[in-house]
Order: structure tokens, then sequence, then C-alpha cells
């Protein structure tokens, strides 16, 4: 349900007001430290002041131009007359963090929340990209309730490759794939990778970073056609602009998280997804800003909403294009507009700019129907995310239906189990490893308490005797996250994992295993009384941490059927400081 939105009076008091307003010991104190910078007084007046929260890092590179974009966010600022400052924010960087970025995405929410509420910010602009970024910026800004606004630092150029377009990440798996069947030297794959990234921006595929644009686009968090220009595009510094410009009045209006993040944005962005192709991880991120903002969403949702969402967004890794296509294609606002006429989209929802989903989309054309496909020729009929169910994931595991193989979505297989990563690494490449491509793959201990983190693994590569037949897909099943930019029939997310004492923990070499997508089945095809008697002799082989931030997300972390946050982290604690020096 959409809620009418009526926008505060203005002039009134902002919250940067306790720390600047007054001539207070405590505010010359605050004012006095800030004007070292060479700010006016009359800065200090009670006009809004906006924190732009940046996750620019040398070591996270797909938001190494941040802070140049951060320059148009200020101007944009300054023109709405506003008072912007740039605060760096943990950047839980995709390419760099171990064991794995998703570890910190919760450290990284907790830091963004506390270090809103905890100094004078009246609005933030939430400058992300890469793929976490996205996500946890959102939480913690949910958890506030201090209007925001994110600008995405959109992604890279497309690359090229002896012709071909490369896609970050995708080529990645399928040039891996390729050396290892003896399809492509080693030297070959070195001038790939130098062909890969062309320019500053995020990965170039629908992988996560940009379908986490498109849902805060979708969600209506971010200005109308910010997903997908490319971060060298000028217009991507003409929206950095325009962002700065209307957070001013968002904190004028006081236009917070909570009046645009309700179901009808979730319900949005879930069908979204379905027609992005976008990623699985969409559905962990989506689930736990929902919890910030105290919206009961569930993983049935996703397969009840997706369901009967085409995909029509003819991009990697589902599809052949890239983002930058995507953009000249007419981006996001085509794809809205597309759902809003076939009815599946809720277009009285309230985005950024103070106006619906719908009044943002309605006009938007589609450019290139080869980019963006007629609703007669989609890349997959049923796009959404496939929650299935069954004794092997009682709590529910997904599946991508349009990056998966169309002949592998009814199978029944022989498991042939890996126990942890370091087993998979020791054992895939071994010839005389007993697997073949009617196998089904099953790795465990991977999911957010058991790798730790939920690492990306659950495309685990095939075996080379497999691949040298030409085999490029298996069934695969696991308690880990998958890529966004990665493929295949990957059964994901299984829940309970099985550092949790979950079902996956006890499958066995040489179980039966039946995958039914259609019928959202995933059974272990062992008596129930066996799995019952290998779950009571079962023991954790994980310890728990000795301490640090590793002992603590292990404690609190929460399972993947609900998005992977912190227990303590779960619903709004508002802006408010409580009891401080004033
Ligand atoms: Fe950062 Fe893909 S690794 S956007």
């Amino acid at each position: 349900m959409t809620r009418p939105f009526t926008p505060a009076p203005w002039p009134r008091k902002l919250r940067s007001q306790h720390w600047y307003g007054g001539n207070s010991r405590d505010t010359i104190y605050h004012r006095g430290w800030l004007k070292n910078q060479g700010y006016p007084h009359d800065l200090f007046d009670g006009r809004p002041v906006i924190g732009i929260l940046n996750t620019w890092s040398d070591l996270t590179p797909c938001n190494g131009h941040l802070r140049e974009l951060a320059e148009k966010v200020k101007a944009g600022v300054w023109e709405a007359g506003g008072f912007p400052l740039e605060v760096p924010v943990f950047s839980a960087s995709e390419n760099s963090y171990r064991p794995t970025a998703m570890m910190y995405r919760n450290l990284a929410a907790m830091a963004v929340e506390e270090a809103m509420r905890g100094q004078p910010i009246d609005g933030a602009v939430l400058l992300v990209g890469c793929d976490k970024t996205t996500p946890s910026l959102l939480m913690g800004a949910a958890s506030t309730d201090i209007p925001s606004i994110v600008v995405t630092g959109g992604p890279m150029l497309n690359g090229w490759f002896r012709g071909e377009r490369i896609g970050s990440g995708t080529h990645l798996w399928k040039f891996s794939e390729a050396v290892k069947a003896g399809e492509m030297t080693q030297a070959e794959f070195l001038e790939a990778e130098a062909s890969m990234s062309r320019s500053s921006g995020t990965c170039n595929t629908m992988g996560t970073a940009s379908t986490m644009a498109s849902m805060a686009e979708a969600l209506g968090m971010a200005l109308s056609g910010n997903a997908a220009i490319p971060a060298v595009d000028s217009r991507r510094r003409v929206m950095a602009q325009l962002t700065g410009r209307r957070i001013v009045q968002m904190v004028k209006d006081d236009l917070k998280p909570s009046d645009i993040l309700t179901r009808a944005a979730f319900e949005n962005a879930i069908r979204t997804n379905g027609a992005i192709g976008g990623s699985t991880n969409a559905v962990i991120h989506l689930l736990a800003l929902a919890g910030r903002v105290g919206i009961d969403l569930t993983l049935d949702d996703w397969d009840r909403l997706g369901r009967d969402v085409p995909t029509i967004v003819n991009l990697m890794p589902s599809g052949r294009y890239l983002m930058e296509e995507f953009f000249y294609a007419g981006g996001l606002p085509a794809v809205l507009q597309r759902l809003g006429e076939a009815g599946l989209l809720d277009r009285e929802a309230l985005t950024v700019s103070g106006r619906t989903i719908w009044e943002e989309v309605r006009e938007a054309r589609n450019w290139n129907e080869d980019v963006i496909l007629p609703a007669d020729r989609p890349l997959t009929e049923q796009g959404g995310i496939a929650v299935l169910r069954g004794n092997l994931a009682p709590g529910g595991a997904v599946l991508k239906p349009s990056a998966a193989s169309p002949h592998l979505l009814v199978h029944r297989g022989r498991a042939v189990v890996f126990e942890d990563i370091d087993d998979y690494k020791a054992r895939i490449e071994d010839e005389a490893l007993d697997i073949d491509e009617t196998c089904i793959m099953v790795l465990k201990m991977c999911g957010p308490r058991g790798y730790p983190g939920m690492a990306e693994v659950g495309n685990m590569g095939l075996p080379p005797k497999v691949l040298r037949k030409g085999i490029t897909d298996m069934v695969r099943i696991s308690d880990a996250r998958m890529s966004g930019t990665a493929y295949g029939t990957v059964v994901l997310h299984a829940s309970p994992e099985a550092a949790r004492g979950g079902p996956l923990a006890v499958v066995r070499d040489g179980d039966m295993i039946e995958l039914d997508v259609p019928n959202r089945r995933l059974h272990l095809d062992v008596p129930e009384t066996e799995i019952a008697r290998r779950l009571a002799d079962w023991r954790n082989p994980a310890p728990r941490p000795p301490g640090g931030y590793a002992q603590l997300f292990h404690d609190h972390v929460e399972g993947a059927e609900t998005g992977a946050d912190f227990d303590f982290l779960r619903g709004c604690r508002g802006r408010e400081v409580g009891k401080d020096s004033h």
C-alpha cells in the first residue's frame, strides 16, 4: 500500500542546529572547529546540512571516481541553499575484502547508521557503486530515517576483446573454464584481463552492482534514470549535481526513507529484478533492507511476485549486451514504463523526487528492442527468482531461471559432495574424482555463519574432465551466494545453512537429489529416518571464532532466508542521538 505524503512545514529547526545553533559553549565548540575549514558564519544559520557519505577508496576501484562525483553533488547542494559536507564511510569493496565483502556489509551499515545519527547531518547523499556499498548505506540510512538519496557511480564502459563484448565477471568465469578445458592459453587470458576494465565504474554486466543500482531506482531511492548512466558519461555528473539539489528540498519536506520504502516499493523492486534478470544477491539485500524499515518481506514474496515477470533486459550474464547499451536503449525508466503498462508496477509508489514512480517513467521510451526486448520475445518467460523448498532446504533456496540451462531445470542426479570450499579446491581437478555431467555438485559450509560471510562460490567451476567434453553447466547446490555476473543451474542460499545444522550438512556422496524448478522442489531422496539419524550424529566442524568482529558476526548473523542481517540491527532506531552534551 502506498501512503499519502504531506511535506513538513518549512522553515523549522533542523537537527544540525543542536550542534551549530545558538551561542552556548557546546555549539561554539562544534561550530568553531568546523570554521577552521574556512566556512563563513552564515552557513550555520539553520540551512540543511547535507552529509555526502562517500564510499570512495583506492581499494574499492569500482568507486575510485566518487571524489570527483562528490564535487558535483556539493555543487548541487550549494545551488539549492544547503551546506554540503563530505564524509568518508566504510567502503566494503567486492574485490578487496577477504574472506568476502559480504562479511562486512552489516559492519558498514552499522558504521553508516552511527555516522549519520551521531553527527550534524540533516540529509544524506549516499554515494555508492560497488556491490555491498549500495545495500550497506541504504540499510544504515533506513535505520536512522534521516532523509537520504542514492547516487551511484555508474557502470564501466563495455569491455572488448578480439571484437567481442567482454562482461565484467561473466567473461572471467567463461575464460577460466576455457583455460581449464584447454581452449584458451594463459597468455590470451591475460590479454583478455587487460580488455575487461576500460574505464572508471562498476561492473558493466547486470551483476550485483548494476542490479542494486536498479533496485535503488525501482525502490524510489534514487532519481529516475540514475542506474544505467556510464561512469564516464557527462550525464553521470549531471545526475550527481541534480541529486545534490534534490536532497536539500527533501530535508525541507522531511521526505524520509520510511515514506519511500513501503511494501509497494519493495514489490516494485522485486518485479523489476525479474525484468532485468538481476542478481540473486538482491534477494538477500532487499530482505535485510525491508527488515530495517519493518516491512515483513519474505522469500515467498520473491517467488510469488517475480514468477510471471518476463526477463526483457538482454544483458549479460543472462543475455548478450552490457550496461552501456542498456543506457542508450533507455535504461531502467524504459523497463519500469513497460512494467507499468503491463500492470506489474504500483504506479503510486513515492520516489525521492516527491513524485510517484509512474509520473517519473510514463513517458520513457525504448530505443533498442534488441537490448530491451519486446514482450512477445523475452529472454525468459518467467524471469523472477525461483524459491525452492523441500527436505534439503526447508527454509528455502533460490535459483535464477534466466541464468540456468533449461534442460537442467528438472533433474535427478547423484550427489558429489564437497565438505567445504577447501575440500572442493583440493579435489575438483583430480581426474580420479567420480563425477560426470549427470551428477549434482554439493558444497557445504559456505553460508553466512559457515564461510563465514557467505562467499560467492556457489557457481563452483566444473571439473576439467567434464569441461573437456564441451559440457558447460551442471546442477550445483550450496548454502553460498553467487556473483551477479555468474550463470548456471545453481541452487543457492540453501537454508538453514550447513553450519547451523541444516539438512545440507548431512548430504553424502551417492545420495540422489531431485531438482524440480517448475514445481519449486528440492528433494534429498533419502528416507526421513535416515536424515534424522545423520542430523543427530552431526557435529559442527566450524569452531566459534576466538574474538573480534568475526565472533560478533558468527554470534549475531541471521540466516540467508531473512537477509543475513545482524539480529540486533533489525528495525529503525530513528535519528535522535539520545543523551548528549546539550
Ligand atoms: Fe565492484 Fe563489480 S566488483 S562493482
